[in-house]
């Protein structure tokens, strides 16, 4: 399978416009699922970006109690926290639709405690180890996803499911799934808006394969099936 293949790049106008198509696609996955097997898994990130995307979701004709929602990646904050990725979640998607699951990142617990939570509510879920129908992605102006930041050891991690992250340059604690899980999602969609983001993405598409240093690269290279929704200005210079 060539690399065009499993990285489909779908460029649109505006934000709004990323996010909405973004979302319709995988609404699209996901009804496909329920259709087959009566249900799906999504795993979403958080950030500013996935609000639009919420947003325009919640206004589909889509069979919500059929969904398990999970997380990528979580702040060590309560849930209640202006920076909580379940909070923005909450307040964009959960306050308006009601879902089959919420499997939500207790991160108000210490963080080994909180990671180690996250692992056996996955587990549990799963029977073993994940496969997300679908899995959506935001990324830094660093090129960081979920919560793999540039450094860290943990993008090299091919064994476990999630863990707690020290994150140097926020200084403080994530708890993020590891590649893993990520990379055996059955769909992963990227959504990444604005010019801060068109430097780092010219170096993920066109620079040398470093995951390290870009680490939404493990994405790019390993996921089986992966489309960027972007808007023209974080394609600029693609
Ligand atoms: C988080 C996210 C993170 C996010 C990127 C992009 O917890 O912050 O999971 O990986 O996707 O930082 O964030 P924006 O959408 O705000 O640019």
């Amino acid at each position: 399978m060539s690399d065009s293949d499993r990285n489909r790049l779908h460029r649109l106008a505006t934000p709004g416009e990323a996010a909405a198509a973004c979302g319709a696609a995988i609404l699209e996955v996901l009804r496909a699922k329920i259709d087959r097997d009566g249900n799906a898994t999504l795993a979403v990130s958080g950030g500013s970006t996935p609000r639009l995307m919420f947003d325009s979701m919640v206004k589909a004709d889509f069979p919500w109690r059929r969904l398990h929602l999970f997380w990528v990646d979580e702040r060590c904050v309560p849930p209640d926290h202006a920076d909580s990725n379940y909070r923005m979640t909450r307040e964009a998607l959960l306050d308006q639709v009601e879902v089959g699951g919420i499997h939500r990142i207790e991160a108000e617990l210490a963080p080994e405690r909180a990671a180690e939570t996250y692992r056996r509510d996955l587990k549990n879920h799963f029977s073993g180890e994940p496969k997300f129908t679908a899995l959506h992605l935001g990324m830094g102006a660093d090129a960081h996803t979920a919560s793999l930041f540039p450094g860290l050891a943990a993008i090299e991690d091919r064994e476990n499911i999630a863990e707690a992250v020290w994150v140097k340059k926020l200084n403080a604690h994530r708890i993020t799934l590891l590649p893993k899980p990520i990379l055996d999602a059955e769909r992963i969609f990227v959504l990444a808006t604005g010019p801060d983001k068109a430097e780092a993405l010219h170096s993920v598409f066109r620079g040398p394969h470093t995951p390290r240093q870009l680490p939404i690269q493990i994405v790019k290279f390993h996921g089986r099936s992966v489309d960027w929704y972007l808007d023209v200005a974080a394609a600029e210079k693609l």
